[in-house]
């Protein structure tokens, strides 16, 4: 009966007659035909090396045994016989690979740690069927191990480790099997035990980086939602700006979204947005809240918050570099007219840009103590009029791209509207606006916005 297998089919592989490996059938043919000794070994040395060969193939593990089964059999003129991998945590013996046992041969067996020890006791040695009777999986499963005609059973031990087991039968010659066999199926048996083990070795590293894996994500959210929190324990501190953290950082998150940054940039953007103004935590709350213009005295006290932001933030190891860099600069401006240090353009970091426009952009659209928040299209034209002053031209094109994007329903997610409200992003002639907008601050601009 041949049986067709997936892949990565778990189940035992039931190897027929007909065999696919072209280079064992020729040796089988010429087993048969051969009675001279000596061919006879450099038939099996061939096998030998053709099991190395498979072994170091690292690409199939199921296949690996199957091809080493089949090549023992194959070597000897075995008429039937198998493989079994030892679970130890699940004390079980699971078929990999069985040829002519029979279809009723369980394809997983109960063992115990005394088979286990006897098992490792013996070595890797043949154990006749006959003196395997003391062993305690045995007299389970003596029934289903006489009917599929097994006559030796091979434990696979490596590193005094219990692999698996190697099941083997009678020969097809109805010889018995001579020392020299025994030495043959004892160094093939080796390398199926070295197989597994290779197996164990290897499933035992993915599980481990899977749980570093889990143990980084876990960090990460971690990180994230102390960032969060620390964002909105500075916001608690300014009554008229509630949010104004954790909206900067949604802020920022998008337009370095569409400005195409990598995931984990977008992630350091965002960092860098909600914690752009740690430094006002120094800041007197009579300042901070305020409910007039505050005077110059006040003003520069104020105006440290970027400084000491910076200098709250820079001793920390950040997975992002930039976050201490948006914190001090994020008052710059292109023109040089902003603070603490007057940078011009280039000199100004593109995350401390990109925060800047988030934050002018945040302070537009809400309510602040002796402003009221102004409507869209005139915060686009402010902000469009202030490219090349105050704002980087591609930002602000990023920022425009991201609502254009989703006013238009490109974009299935709502950030915007859930940030700016129903009445912002319905404004009579936003798009348009957008668009006309996008065409003189953004000359990158995709052709399909522009229509
Ligand atoms: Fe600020
Ligand atoms: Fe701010």
């Amino acid at each position: 009966m041949c049986v067709s297998f997936m892949a990565n089919d778990p189940r035992p592989y039931r190897i027929n007659g007909s065999t696919t490996l072209k280079v064992t059938e020729e040796r089988q043919q010429f087993l048969h035909q051969t009675t001279d000794p000596r061919n006879k070994l450099v038939h099996v040395f061939g096998a030998l090396a053709d099991l190395g060969a498979e072994i170091a193939n690292k690409n199939n593990f199921h296949d690996t045994i199957r091809t080493s089964i089949h090549l023992l059999l194959g070597s000897l003129g075995i008429m039937r016989g198998g493989a079994a991998r030892y679970a130890k945590y699940e004390n079980e013996l699971s078929m990999l690979a069985m040829r002519g046992m029979g279809e009723e041969f369980p394809l997983s067996l109960g063992v115990c740690h005394e088979d286990e020890r006897q098992f490792r006791q013996n070595g890797i040695y043949p154990i006749e069927v006959a003196a395997a009777k003391v062993l305690p999986f045995y007299q389970v499963y003596c029934q289903s191990i006489e009917r599929s005609g097994i006559q030796y059973l091979v434990p696979l031990i490596i590193h005094e480790e219990l692999m698996g087991v190697v099941f083997v039968g009678e020969k097809a010659s109805g010889e018995a099997y001579s020392g020299h066999d025994m030495e043959v199926i004892c160094a093939m048996a080796r390398h199926i035990g070295v197989a597994i083990s290779q197996r164990n070795l290897l499933a035992e590293l993915e599980r481990k980086a899977d749980e570093n894996r889990k143990l980084y994500d876990e960090m990460r959210t971690t990180y994230k939602d102390t960032v969060r929190a620390f964002a909105a324990a500075i916001d608690s501190k300014d009554k008229y700006t509630e949010g104004h953290s954790v909206r900067v950082g949604k802020y920022t998150e998008i337009i370095a979204c569409e400005l195409g940054w990598a995931e984990d940039e977008v992630e350091g953007a965002a960092v860098s947005g909600y914690l752009h103004d740690v430094g006002k935590l120094t800041v007197d709350r009579s300042i901070i809240n305020a409910p007039y213009r505050i005077n110059a005295k006040e003003s520069n006290e104020l105006n440290r918050h970027p400084s000491v932001g910076y200098e709250i933030l820079q001793p920390i190891h950040h997975p992002y570099a930039d976050v201490p860099l948006a914190a001090k600069y994020h008052h710059e401006r292109m023109d040089g007219r902003g603070y603490p240090d007057g940078l011009y353009d280039r000199e100004i970091p593109f995350i401390a840009k990109i925060v800047n426009l988030a934050d002018s952009f945040d302070a537009m659209t809400t309510d602040r103590p002796y402003k009221r928040r102004r409507p869209a299209n005139e915060v686009v034209e402010d902000l469009q009029r202030n490219v090349g002053k105050q704002f980087a031209p591609e930002i602000v094109g990023g920022l425009f791209r991201g609502i254009l994007r989703e006013a238009v329903g490109e974009t299935a997610d709502k950030r915007f509207r859930k940030l700016l409200g129903r009445e912002f992003m319905e404004t009579e002639g936003l798009v348009s606006m957008l668009k006309a907008s996008l065409n003189n601050v953004d000359t990158e601009t995709s052709i399909t916005l522009m229509s």
